[in-house]
């Protein structure tokens, strides 16, 4: 856990000068229902603040030079939530994605999602594929968005795809390691998280990228996901830049 102190926290062009900066960043942004609970209000106005640490993640990781930036958005396990909670949160999701895809085309932003898509309500999934489709092209910053994920969901079906690629070759056998293992994930040619961010102080992954995040370095933060700025951001990576990655060796 990372105590904020205002003002003393380095700004982007300082922390790239410093070298070492992650190439691929993941959040799990938890906390938008405690932040409405603190403030006696319905959980869903947290999840509509959030929005705006959503925006400010995404400059952050444009300023800095992040290529990539992963946001744990809805989890499989989400859809047990309450009707009008989950209603709710695919209407903010459907009105962000609207809203917001002027800006992150201007700011070169290119569209992914990994999850079951095909669990989203269909108008849900016109207005995903429409964005991917106007952000297509752009090179600044992949963002990518976990929707109905599940990381063990994602690793079985990454067993389905090679045992019937396996099937339909003749004499029924297939190469299995990590490579081609990883090939068939829904972050097929994405590289691992390099930092993996979580709010809202929990220290647990919640069955997010758990085949991507073995080497990745973790940060976590007490700040609720509606509290979460470019300051939280900056220290974040800054910790990571002190980290000694040793990947299990001794150098
Ligand atoms: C994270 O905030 C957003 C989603 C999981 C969709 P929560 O809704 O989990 O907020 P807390 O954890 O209850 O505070
Ligand atoms: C993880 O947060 C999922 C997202 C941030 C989308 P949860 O709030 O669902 O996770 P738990 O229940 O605290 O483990
Ligand atoms: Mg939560």
């Amino acid at each position: 856990m990372s105590p904020m102190k205002p003002g003393r926290v380095l700004n982007a062009e300082q922390l790239k000068a410093r070298g070492r900066i992650p190439r691929h960043v993941a959040i799990i942004m938890d906390g938008n229902g405690r932040w409405a609970a603190k403030r006696g209000v319905p959980r869903l106005w947290g999840h509509r603040e959030g929005r705006k640490s959503v925006r400010e993640a995404v400059e952050v990781s444009i300023d800095l030079g992040v290529e990539i930036l992963t946001l744990y958005t809805f989890s499989k396990e989400n859809w047990d939530r309450p009707k009008r909670e989950v209603t709710g949160l695919m209407r903010f999701l459907m009105r962000t994605l609207r809203e917001e895809v002027g800006d992150l085309d201007r700011g070169g932003v290119r569209l992914r999602t990994i999850g079951r898509l095909q669990d989203l309500p269909t108008e849900v999934r016109k207005v995903v594929r429409d964005a991917t489709k106007t952000l297509d092209g752009n090179r600044t910053l992949l963002l990518q968005l976990a929707l109905s994920y599940s990381g063990r969901e994602e690793i079985l079906g990454a067993v389905r795809k090679m045992i019937s690629e396996a099937k339909e070759k003749k004499g029924g056998s297939i190469r299995i390691d990590e490579r081609s293992f990883a090939r068939h994930l829904d972050t097929a040619g994405i590289p691992d998280p390099d930092l993996l961010i979580r709010t809202s102080g929990e220290m647990r992954l919640s069955n997010f990228l758990l085949w991507q995040v073995a080497y990745s370095e973790l940060w976590v933060t007490d700040t609720l996901w509606p509290d979460f700025r470019r300051r939280h951001y900056l220290t974040a990576v800054a910790d990571y830049q002190k980290r000694e990655r040793r990947f299990g060796r001794t150098d």
